[in-house]
């Protein structure tokens, strides 16, 4: 799958419906914002484990369909199952490279993320979203600045996954600082009408608060690949951000998650 560093499959989804709890509220709002309404046709790109795809097709309703892309085949069978799972039946999910999309301009909100920070060519993959909005359609993108994450104290485990997690994602050519770039690239990708929303969870307990620890995991095998750190360097960072986690009044927080959307041009 490309240059992706995080596991995929059913690990990879575990770690995915961790952040959709978390950020349920948040991209519910967006899609409200943004104007998603009943009976609309939604694509989401880069859908993962399907929980956000699973939410708009609850908003759109049965008069509307959401088509839900990955080119991870296991977790695309997750979400299919989940999806008949929760009886929704206007949920199609199947295989897409994002960086090469080729859907017809047919979707009145076309979304993406936690994709684009991924990708070595953002025009590109953007420029296919724009293509499959239909003229006068939403394209809606959520995407992280990993900069502006921060815990307190100030801790050197969290310090050394943030360091990682940056290196590992330039050296397979992805930015993990896009969400600041993204009004620019909406910009100059011809959409107009562009918002920008600005989000940043901090937790001092429950399930965000391991989201650093379950992220450095998941993207071990990637780092190793790449030589930026042993397995047992990362061993003691993981036991390490657990244990900073498992403080009562340690705070920690997600990246900056930059929400931001424009309309296609009729
Ligand atoms: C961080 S996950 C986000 C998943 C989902 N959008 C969410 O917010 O829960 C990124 C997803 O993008 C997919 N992905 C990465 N590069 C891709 C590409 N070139 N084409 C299609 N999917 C891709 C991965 O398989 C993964 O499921």
């Amino acid at each position: 799958m490309g240059n992706y560093v995080i596991e995929g499959g059913q690990a990879g989804k575990e770690r995915l419906s961790l952040i959709a709890e978390v950020l349920q509220p948040t991209t519910a709002q967006l899609f409200a914002q943004a104007g998603l309404r009943p009976g609309m046709r939604a694509l989401d790109v880069g859908c993962g484990g399907g929980a956000v795809t699973l939410e708009l097709a609850r908003r759109v309703g049965p008069q509307g369909h959401v088509t839900g892309l990955d080119f991870d085949e296991t977790i695309l069978a997750l979400a299919t199952q989940d999806a008949a799972n929760a009886g929704l039946h206007n949920i199609t999910f199947r295989y897409a490279d994002a960086t090469i999309l080729a859907e017809p301009p047919i979707y009145d909100l076309v979304y993406a993320r936690f994709l684009l920070s991924h990708l070595a060519n953002v025009p590109q993959a953007l420029a296919g979203l724009v293509r499959a909005a239909r003229p006068g359609g939403l394209v809606v993108v959520e995407d992280i600045d990993l900069s502006g994450s921060f815990c307190y104290p100030p801790h050197q485990a969290f310090q050394r996954h943030l360091d990682l997690y940056a290196q590992v994602v330039r050296h397979n050519g992805g930015n993990s600082n896009t969400g600041m770039q993204l009004v620019e690239l909406l910009h100059q990708a011809g959409l107009t009408r562009i918002g920008i929303h600005l989000v940043q969870p901090v937790f001092r307990e429950g399930a965000g608060k391991r989201i650093a620890q379950v992220t450095l995991e998941r993207i071990s095998s990637a780092v190793t690949a790449a030589g930026l750190a042993t397995g047992e360097d990362l061993a003691e960072t993981v036991a390490e951000l657990a244990a900073f986690a498992a403080q009562p009044n340690t705070i920690v927080s997600l990246p900056r998650i930059f929400q931001v959307w424009g309309v296609r041009a009729g």
